[in-house]
């Protein structure tokens, strides 16, 4: 294969009581039907909130079935459970074993590392970092492994938190720690990157888009597919509205395109809840 076409979705935050969320989804799968994808990745934050409704998980999953092509799946804070972090508060649904396996349970495996048109593809769980879990260290040896067997392909990496927001060293501040990668797993993570030749980092979560380069890697923020959250409740560093991401990745070589689906609304958090009458869960 010369060509790979990806798809980029993230943070669908799909739940039975959120229609319009759903809705947008639809137009969502409208949309890669018509593109037809080789494949389809969502990098996190698939359910609502699946640690306090852990429906909304197998929500997400049966409308994922419905996707005409194969999709890959990376978890979210919101599927499995927050990093805690060095400073700031600490989340009220911390990861855990037991949400990571029931994710694993639905969606297959937390981390993965496949090749296409010359690249090799990596996903991480970005949830576990720092987290003490056994499967943090565990994911940092599959790592190690699977960076040291590349042969001096370009690498892409897929994950639900973006590892930072303009570079390595960037402080962790309170107001925004549950944002990035946490230290000291950050530094662990940027260091092993080096090694290799790595080109794209994908992420989610921060529901904004954003397109920078720092140094050779260029680092895609995918927006939200489901909504967009107001600047009182968060502050604005990219661009807020829905839409997803594509890629065309060739032999050294990667186009990116910023999409919105046909009829995909900037559904507002604020008017989810005002709607929905539930109460809004800490948010990015
Ligand atoms: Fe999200
Ligand atoms: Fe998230």
């Amino acid at each position: 294969m010369t060509e790979f076409r990806l798809t980029q979705i993230s943070d669908t935050h799909l739940a039975r009581r959120f229609t319009r969320l759903t809705q947008n989804f639809d137009r969502v799968r409208e949309h890669i039907d018509a593109t037809r994808p080789d494949l389809v990745i969502n990098t996190g934050d698939l359910g609502f909130d699946a640690p306090t409704s852990p429906d909304d998980l197998e929500y997400a999953k049966s409308l994922h079935d419905a996707l005409p092509v194969p999709c890959r799946y990376l978890p979210g804070n919101h599927d499995i459970g927050d990093n805690p972090t060095q400073v700031g508060p600490v989340s009220t649904e911390l990861v855990s074993e037991k949400g990571r396996q029931a994710y694993i349970a639905l969606f297959g495996d937390d981390r993965w590392r496949f090749e296409a048109a010359g690249w090799c593809f990596v996903g991480l769980n970005s949830l576990v970092m720092n987290s003490g879990l056994v499967s943090e260290t565990e994911q940092f040896d599959w790592l190690a492994g699977e960076l040291a067997n590349i042969a001096g392909k370009p690498v892409a990496l897929f994950l639900h938190k973006p590892i930072f927001l303009n570079a390595p060293d960037d402080p962790e501040l309170p107001a925004s720690a549950i944002r990035y990668v946490p230290m000291p797993a950050r530094r662990r993570l940027v260091e092993m990157l080096r090694a290799v030749d790595l080109r794209l980092v994908a992420s989610g979560h921060v529901h904004q888009r954003r397109d920078y380069t720092f140094g050779h890697t260029r680092h895609v923020w995918s927006p939200s597919a489901g909504f967009i959250i107001s600047d009182k409740r968060q502050e604005r560093i990219a661009i807020k509205e829905t839409g997803l991401v594509e890629y065309r990745f060739q032999p050294d070589s990667f186009e990116v395109r910023h999409v919105r689906a046909p009829g995909q609304a900037d559904v507002d958090l604020d008017e989810l809840f005002a709607t929905e009458k539930t109460k809004a869960p800490a948010t990015t």
